[in-house]
């Protein structure tokens, strides 16, 4: 089949590669001429495990071209996937939807008779309906379909290959027909295909990363009266997890949430249901995106007290950067978030990270960097963990208390291995215990 995918950034270079790796015909398009090169020389604008290597297969095969003009894209193909971004306006917390709007009605002029406009992009619900009046007013018989993506980012080629479910919401069979064979490999592979009515299907994005948002929320909620009533944030997690109804995953107390999806996406929610009226019934996650920022501020709270009340001229090693492991993506994340407000209470901060040093350079760029841990941790009054790499958890404790000012650490995700740390003479702190006195205080003693 010829598909084309429209938008080449994170969401669409997957997208598209992927497509072209089950065995269509696929042409990238993107306003962004300079990217169109780039991808075009095989060069993905973005880190992700797996997809270099199929973009330079698939392009060697010739089933995977790009393009920066939008009436090529519409001559190309009959089923469009649109996957441009919908950030948070700035005047509001809904979604800006201008990007969508401009793709289609620049697809609208040059569309095929029976084209099928399959929305990938996050969206407030209402959007295909609507989209598709815009579509119908032109006088066209093409159609709009939402099919949501749920890829996180540092496994998006497997979450592609491989999606635990396919979600499609469309008005016609023919639509319905369509995406079934755009998506015939994995269907007869077993992957689970919900066919809805496109509301529903633009709701299932937004309601499953708000239930996720929620369980991080939930735990870190948790957390806080841990550390209040000198409980175990961590021993309390692992023992409600086990639960099988509810289940480990999301549930590590800790530093909270970030990166372009999670935060707009539950705003952009919340603020679509008060527009239906249907306010009241999502005002939660206002309390959780209250309580996930919250987590912030409790991590340079803890820091301060550790070093005395202030970090003012102290000495800060900050290991990690990316709003999470296995990505190079800064975007709201709370790493940098900690960092800078260190940085803006006078500290000196260095900032290590294996992958994202470069956009951090760019997005926080009064903040120092370090190529390596220890050079990151050199002379350091305390040591922070942001970011949960795995790497971070094979350092070797002893090796580092060598180039610290003194052996303290603030473990914000909770999950280094703090026997291995106290062995090797280190003060470890963590959010989700004890609260800590003005310094170093030891897990396990009282305050
Ligand atoms: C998320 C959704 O998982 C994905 O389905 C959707 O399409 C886009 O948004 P992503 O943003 O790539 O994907 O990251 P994810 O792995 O889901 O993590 C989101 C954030 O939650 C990260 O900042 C992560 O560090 C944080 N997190 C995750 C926690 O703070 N605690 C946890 O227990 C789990």
């Amino acid at each position: 089949m010829r598909l084309t995918v429209i938008g080449t950034g994170y969401v669409g270079t997957v997208h598209a590669a992927c497509m072209a790796d089950l065995g269509h015909e696929v042409l990238g398009v993107d306003i962004d001429a300079e990217r169109i090169a780039s991808l075009s020389a095989g060069r993905p604008p973005i880190h992700e495990t797996g997809l270099e290597e199929i973009l330079t297969r698939t392009m060697a095969l010739g089933r995977l071209r790009f393009s920066s003009s939008l009436a090529e894209g519409a001559a190309f193909a009959t089923t469009h996937f649109v996957c441009v971004g919908t950030p948070q306006r700035p005047d509001s917390k809904a979604a800006d939807l201008r990007f969508v709007n401009a793709v289609v009605d620049g697809l609208a002029p040059h569309l095929r008779p029976g084209s099928l406009i399959v929305g990938k992009s996050t969206v407030p619900v209402g959007t295909a309906a609507r989209l598709g009046r815009r579509l119908a007013a032109t006088g066209t018989d093409c159609e709009v379909a939402w099919n949501p993506e749920f890829l996180r980012e540092g496994s998006a080629v497997q979450d592609t290959m491989c999606p635990e479910r396919l979600v499609v919401g469309v008005s016609s069979e023919r639509a319905d027909t369509v995406l079934r064979t755009v998506y015939g490999p994995m269907l007869q592979a077993g992957i689970p295909y919900f066919s809805t009515d496109p509301a529903t299907a633009e709701l299932v994005k937004v309601a499953a990363n708000s239930f996720l948002a929620t369980k991080i929320s939930f735990i870190n909620a948790m957390s806080e009266v841990c550390e209040a009533a000198g409980a175990d944030a961590s021993l309390l997690a692992g023992a409600v997890g086990a639960d099988s109804r509810i289940g480990p995953q999301f549930l590590e107390p800790g530093l909270g949430f970030g990166g372009s999806c999670f935060p707009k996406d539950i705003r952009a929610f919340a603020a679509r249901a008060e527009e239906l009226g249907a306010g009241a019934a999502v005002a939660f996650l206002y309390e959780v995106d209250r309580i996930n920022t919250r987590q912030r501020r409790r991590t340079v709270d803890l820091a301060r007290r550790i070093l005395g009340g202030t970090v003012a001229d102290r000495h800060i090693g900050v290991l990690g950067a990316a709003f999470k492991p296995g990505s190079d993506d800064v975007r709201d994340s709370p790493a940098l978030a900690v960092a800078q407000a260190l940085r803006d209470g006078g500290a000196a901060v260095r900032v290590h990270d294996p992958e994202a040093l470069d956009n951090a350079r760019s997005a926080h760029p009064d903040l120092a960097y370090a190529l390596d841990v220890p050079k990151a941790c050199e002379d350091a009054d305390l040591v922070l963990h942001l970011t949960a790499w795995p790497e971070y958890r094979h350092l070797d404790p002893a090796d580092l208390a060598t180039v610290t000012r003194q052996p303290l650490l603030l473990d914000a995700r909770n999950v280094l291995d703090e026997p291995t740390w106290q062995a090797a003479g280190w003060t470890v702190h963590a959010l989700g215990r004890a609260k800590a006195p003005a310094t170093g205080l030891v897990r396990g003693e009282p305050s």
